[in-house]
């Protein structure tokens, strides 16, 4: 990176979420990108949790941008629940943040504002159910044409069962009408899109032995994380939690970090046992051309080394602050 002038434009609409509050912090923590501001949605727990939830994050990583509130529900789906066995019934792990201050701004008006008001194509990452970027490009298709690539968190290849339902991941099940609108968006005006699955993000497992730096630091973001990872802290194999969201923030920051290959990828938004599931047209079968690239495997170690290393060095920024 030469400069400031090099860091990427980005946004990141996201449901917090205790993996989405540690891609905050590492987003936030990096400079290869420029977080211009940040949205909520509805998915791990409700948009009257989620939406104060980001921006208590924001005021814990010192960011200073706007914050958007956006939908409190899918398009259409009536049937899907927040995943509170997972992120607690707060949200956040029971971690308690001091209430903010912020006043919020309606999602999409400053999704659009943000993205046409921006000299370089904008970046937005999605870490939650896309029901904020179907709005976004239903209301205001100009801007949504404009971002220069959406990176999903969500969905897997079809090698690797889903984790809501055998089937399906969690964001793209909560809401899969928009999930398919973005799709479609990507084939109709080629808007690069990065889907980062399960297949990938199930093995980006960080623990606390692989954040060192960081709990040295002892700074806020390390007491939450502390208490994440105290009460969240392992999957069957014991190396820690899979940092689902953080993966697609360390490929805007470092693309480098994942393996691609461009495939046509369309959602099941109908099926009775598949709805929610990301259907990747791995053998170029549908006569589809290629609408998003897939992620295929992740450098973990280096997901590892960038966690420990930039939000310990934005803790202790916050600590001198
Ligand atoms: C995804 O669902 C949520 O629970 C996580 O925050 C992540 O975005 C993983 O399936
Ligand atoms: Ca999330």
């Amino acid at each position: 990176m030469t400069g400031l002038e090099a860091r990427t434009p980005l946004i990141i609409d996201t449901d917090p979420g205790i993996d989405d509050a540690l891609a905050i912090m590492l987003a936030v923590a990096s400079p290869e990108v420029e977080v211009l501001g940040m949205t909520a949605v509805a998915g791990n727990v409700g948009l009257d949790k989620t939406a104060p939830n980001l921006a208590a994050l924001a005021d814990l990583v010192g960011f200073a941008g706007p914050i958007g509130i956006g939908a409190a529900g899918p398009l259409w789906r009536q049937d899907t629940l927040p995943a509170w066995d997972v992120h607690g019934e707060n949200g956040l792990g029971g971690y308690e943040l001091p209430a903010t201050e912020r006043i919020l701004e309606p999602a999409l008006p400053l999704l659009a504002r943000l993205i046409e008001g921006s000299e370089r194509p904008v970046t937005v990452a999605a870490i939650g159910p896309l029901t904020n970027i179907a709005g976004l490009i239903t209301h205001f298709p100009r801007a949504a044409a404009r971002v220069a690539r959406f990176v999903i968190m969500g969905g897997a290849t079809l090698d690797r069962p889903g984790n809501t339902t055998p089937a399906a991941e969690f964001n793209i099940y909560y809401d899969p009408d928009a999930a398919a609108r973005l799709f479609a968006f990507g084939s109709e005006t080629g808007v690069p899109i990065t889907m980062v699955g399960l297949n990938v993000t199930d093995h980006a497992l960080v623990g606390p032995a692989h954040l060192p730096a960081l709990f040295a630091s002892d700074g806020p973001c390390a007491q939450m994380v502390g208490h994440i990872m105290a009460n969240y802290a392992t999957d069957r194999s014991g190396d820690g939690t899979a940092q689902h969201d953080a993966v697609a923030l360390a490929a805007v920051i470092d693309p480098d970090i994942l393996e691609t290959r461009s495939l046509f990828v369309d959602v099941e938004n109908i099926g009775r046992l598949t709805s929610g599931m990301t259907v990747v047209d791995h053998l170029g079968l549908s006569g589809n051309a290629p609408n998003c690239d897939v992620a295929l495997s992740v450098d973990v170690a280096r997901l590892r080394t960038l966690l420990n290393t930039r939000i310990a060095a934005l803790d202790e920024r916050l600590k001198e602050a």
